[in-house]
């Protein structure tokens, strides 16, 4: 199968330039980049791409698909047409399912399940026997199941001897170690940030403190052990401070920050409703400020979605009782475009980076980059076309989204994944 696509500013990382070519693609790889491939006879179809931008296909190193155990919420299934329809073609799934993520047997049905998934679907491993904080799993059997790093997403690893404990081992194993972090006796129960939404509604609030103790805590552990110790979703302004100071010893130390915690502090919450409940949660202006801070100057590595599906009924129940999480995949990258790119916080190559290079390089996976030679994952995106978000369009079984009816532009039109594609808006092809 040849394919070509036709006539779009194509993404040159190098240069951080988008320049008008054609890409060949045969069977699963890019095989060429040039302008004016005169190949019309003999490709089996050909894919208008005028006035479209071509990026590397996303990488998200942060989901939840659900499966198995939670098939309500998600499937790898829905949640991989979610991430296709969002322009990803790489996702790592976290391992707070049931069962957890914590045997061979879960890898490997994983595995089975995600052969026919519209992404390329990673994993992690948890640290604990079913995320309880108590005994190791066994990391190196996991690891050689093909886990790409280990987490307890979902709950913080409590106690600092079990984390140096897992430390240890996965520096042996030269994977990283991908921390909730969540001091619970801190966190104590509260469902929103302890701050201004938190004070007006009396409701128990999460300091932030209660991560910024283990990052400070890990980072301490991960400098005596030697690990590759990685934040997830960072959120309060003194953990980037804490791995902006580690980073600067040349520790290596990595962090990702989500679209939500980017672009939404306590203070936008316009009433306790569970669509803005999330963890850890939305915090205040001057974190929200450091988030971006932060990822302008590279201290945060990269944008990770924690796409975290739930069904109408469960997060119906008010802002208490409705469990934590938000989906993200179909929204991400117009929201930041729009968001961060339009108004000048970062340049769209940066953005493009942070959503495929440097995840991609941070976890030592082969992706994230267009060129002759390289897998062809890839996005196809219209920076123009506005379009307002309505989650009752969501791929994704979830619906549950702070952003619904944000007029938002920069939607994926195609995406591309091992040369086939996933998802399309309504292919404009030329041929075939
Ligand atoms: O908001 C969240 N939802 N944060 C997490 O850490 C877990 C996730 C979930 O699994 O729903």
């Amino acid at each position: 199968m040849l394919i070509m696509i036709k006539g779009g500013q194509v993404y040159d990382r190098e240069t951080g330039e988008f320049v008008k070519q054609d890409l060949l693609i045969e069977d699963h790889q890019i095989v060429r980049i040039a302008k004016d491939i005169q190949a019309t006879d003999i490709v089996d179809q050909i894919i208008d791409a005028e006035n479209r931008i071509i990026v590397p296909g996303l990488i998200d190193l942060h989901v939840h698909f659900r499966e198995p155990g939670f098939e309500q919420k998600e499937t790898i299934m829905t949640g991989s047409m979610a991430a296709a329809r969002g322009g990803y073609t790489t996702v790592a799934c976290m391992p707070n399912t049931r069962p957890v993520i914590d045997t061979v047997e879960t890898v490997q049905s994983i595995k089975k399940r995600a052969e026919e998934a519209a992404t390329r679907v990673l994993m992690y491993g948890a640290i604990t026997v079913r995320e309880l904080g108590e005994n190791l799993t066994d990391m190196h059997e996991l690891a050689e199941a093909g886990v790409i790093g280990f987490t307890d997403d979902g709950v913080g690893v409590q106690t600092s001897a079990k984390m140096k404990e897992a430390m240890k081992k996965a520096k042996s194993l030269n994977l990283p170690i991908v921390a909730h972090c969540e001091d619970n006796s801190l966190a104590k129960g509260g469902c929103v940030h302890e701050g201004v939404f938190a004070k007006q509604h009396d409701l128990p609030g999460i300091p932030n403190e209660a991560e910024a103790i283990h990052v400070g805590r890990d980072i301490l552990l991960a400098e005596s052990t030697g690990a590759h110790y990685h934040v997830c979703h960072i959120s309060a302004k003194e953990s980037v401070r804490l791995v902006r100071e580690a980073k600067s010893r040349g520790q290596k130390v990595t962090a990702e920050v989500t679209p939500h915690h980017l672009l939404l502090c306590d203070e936008d919450i316009p009433a306790p409703d569970a669509m803005w409940k999330m963890n850890p949660p939305l915090r205040g202006k001057a974190d929200r400020e450091a988030l971006i801070e932060g990822l302008q100057d590279g201290t945060i590595d990269f944008i990770a979605t924690d796409h975290a599906p739930h069904t109408t009924a469960e997060k119906a129940v008010g802002m208490k009782q409705a469990p934590f999480g938000i989906v993200g995949l179909e929204t991400a990258f117009p929201l930041l475009y729009t968001h961060l790119v339009c108004t000048g916080i970062l340049t769209l190559p940066q953005l493009i980076d942070k959503m495929t290079y440097i995840p991609a390089t941070t976890f030592g996976l082969p992706f994230g980059e267009l060129a002759e030679g390289k897998t062809a994952d890839l996005t196809m995106i219209d920076l123009h076309h506005e379009q307002v978000i309505d989650p009752e369009r969501f791929h994704s079984k979830g619906r549950n989204t702070p952003f619904k009816d944000w007029k938002v532009k920069g939607w994926p039109v195609l995406t591309m994944l091992n040369g086939k594609i996933t998802w399309s808006e309504s292919k404009k092809t030329i041929k075939g």
